[in-house]
């Protein structure tokens, strides 16, 4: 049965992390660098696989594979054969923050990665470096350059919107897109709990792009019922497109499809404001998916409606390196 909540919302989609660990330190992630705790052990590919066949049982269509940084994991081409080989997964994308993408996105590509997000928040070299705390600009864009080559069904950009940061790039970004078959997305800054006062200094509304666009010609498309809360924007001189992600927009949560499972085992109904609820316990022994399945559905009963993002609300999130974005 289609797993499903109270206010109607069918989930297709599940973004599943497989490690907290990144080599990069976002300004508004993780500005300190990850942490080590002592002996966090993050799930195996037989507890992946067993998570994404029950998800799978209830409808489950698509899988997003995050992070920390995904690519850090030295078995990802087993972790994408494995949810390749289970019957409903049509998709597995993956976000990723590119740094060995150049070397990997084959092997990736090969195991069954249909769709890459490569997280971009600048195309100036000093600015990319500044933001993200690490020198790796030019291994990004390589990597950009080899997912084209490689050929996935789809290439996102993800660009968080930055004040007194990456605020004055719509032109080069445009510029990059207009013979590139990339969809770039500007996301808006979230509050998070570690990274409070990053965002009261540098939240920046995506309104200002949106009615550009809307000036320029740009037309906004439909949404698929497996596709994420952007709005897309296509142009017929451009061969890539533009996203926009407004999670403070009112009404951001009604097309919600997506669920979560971190590294750790504990299944997110939402990016924020509460606990996780436990599956890893579940996910030991293949004859368990039964009562996985009764866990997920009891679980999704108590979904809430919205974020309360806008109340201010970060929960129990403390930035998002810990439940993948
Ligand atoms: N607000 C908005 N986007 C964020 N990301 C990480 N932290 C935040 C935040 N606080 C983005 C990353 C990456 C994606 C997984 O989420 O840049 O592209
Ligand atoms: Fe790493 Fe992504 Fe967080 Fe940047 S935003 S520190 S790349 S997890």
């Amino acid at each position: 049965m289609q797993l499903s909540d109270n206010f109607g919302r069918k989930f297709y989609y599940l973004r599943l992390s497989i490690t907290d660990v990144c080599n990069f330190k976002c300004e508004y992630c993780l500005p300190d660098g990850y942490q080590h705790k002592s002996k966090a052990c993050f799930l195996s590919v037989n507890e992946i696989r067993r998570t994404v066949e029950a998800f799978a049982k209830v409808g489950t269509q698509k899988v997003r594979i995050t992070g920390g940084e995904p690519g850090l994991r030295k078995d990802l081409p087993q972790i994408i054969r494995a949810i390749k080989n289970i019957d409903g997964i049509k998709k597995i994308a993956m976000t990723t923050n590119g740094y060995n993408l150049a070397k990997h996105a084959q092997a990736w590509k090969d195991a069954g990665l249909n769709q890459i997000n490569i997280s971009v928040d600048s195309l100036t070299p000093h600015l990319f470096n500044k933001i993200t705390g690490v020198n790796r600009f030019d291994d990004v864009m390589r990597g950009i350059d080899k997912a084209l080559e490689v050929g996935f069904d789809k290439i996102k950009l993800n660009s968080v919107l930055i004040k007194e940061f990456n605020d004055n790039e719509l032109q080069q970004f445009l510029a990059f897109i207009k013979d590139r078959n990339i969809e770039m997305r500007f996301i808006e800054l979230m509050e998070c709990g570690e990274t409070s006062q990053f965002f009261n200094q540098h939240h920046l509304s995506g309104d200002g792009i949106k009615t550009f666009l809307q000036a320029q010609g740009w037309v906004q498309q439909l949404r698929a019922k497996d596709d994420g809360p952007a709005q897309v924007y296509s142009h017929h001189n451009y061969q890539g497109s533009l996203g926009l992600i407004q999670p403070y927009a009112k009404d951001f949560c009604e097309t919600c499809n997506r669920l979560r499972v971190s590294a750790l085992g504990k299944m997110h109904l939402c990016l924020f404001g509460e606990a996780g609820v436990e599956i890893r316990d579940l996910i030991q022994e293949d004859t368990q998916q039964d009562a996985l399945i009764e866990r997920l559905h009891q679980a999704v009963q108590t979904k809430e409606v919205s974020h309360y993002l806008q109340q201010g609300n970060t929960g129990a999130t403390p930035h998002l390196a810990s439940i993948g974005g």
